[in-house]
């Protein structure tokens, strides 16, 4: 009987068309696996420290806050050094104690200065507030705003 031959020689077909680089495998052929993925072992090496996340502010800088004045434009505005400027300088002016309207004072701290970059005009009521700075709502990141506070504070 020769009924086992043909089986075997099937057999020997489809491996070898499995390996063949050409030619379509048949569509009941399974489709080539990707090898599996090594599994980690006990011994592998801990993953590197993990990046700092986003909400990780870096550290104020006085330095980046210097840049970031001109790059924002405040210098068009603002002096650092006490000379005048269209409106005024940042010169000491962190620490020092400004009139916020009908006999209130305010010390000029990093909130207030926050509070006028992002929104100057309800900043506070200071007489002869022009209204002409723009705020900056949405155009500087908090991290820069800390960046020129710092700035402004080291300017004295
Ligand atoms: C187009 C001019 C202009 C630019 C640019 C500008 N400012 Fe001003 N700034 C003003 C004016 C004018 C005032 C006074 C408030 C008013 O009248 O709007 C002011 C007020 C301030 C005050 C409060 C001063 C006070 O006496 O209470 C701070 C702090 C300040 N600006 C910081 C900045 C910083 C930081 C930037 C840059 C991110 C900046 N300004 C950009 C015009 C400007």
């Amino acid at each position: 009987m020769m009924v086992g031959r043909p089986v075997l020689l099937a057999v020997t077909c489809a491996s070898l068309c499995a390996c063949a680089s050409s030619g379509t495998p048949a569509a009941n052929e399974p489709a080539p696996r990707e090898p599996a993925p090594q599994p980690r072992t006990a011994e592998a090496p801990a993953p590197a420290a993990p990046l700092p996340s986003p909400e990780v502010k870096p550290e104020p800088s006085v330095a980046t806050g210097a840049k970031r004045f001109e790059t924002f434009g405040c210098n068009a505005c603002h002096s650092p050094d006490g000379t005048m400027r269209a409106f005024g300088t940042m010169y000491r002016f962190f620490g020092s104690t400004i009139e916020v309207g009908a006999g209130e004072t305010l010390v000029v701290d990093a909130a207030y200065i926050r509070r006028v970059i992002l929104d100057p005009a309800t900043a506070n009521g200071r007489p002869g507030w022009r209204l002409q700075m723009p705020s900056y709502h949405g155009t500087i990141g908090d991290a820069d705003i800390d960046h020129l506070i710092a700035y402004i504070a080291s300017l004295r």
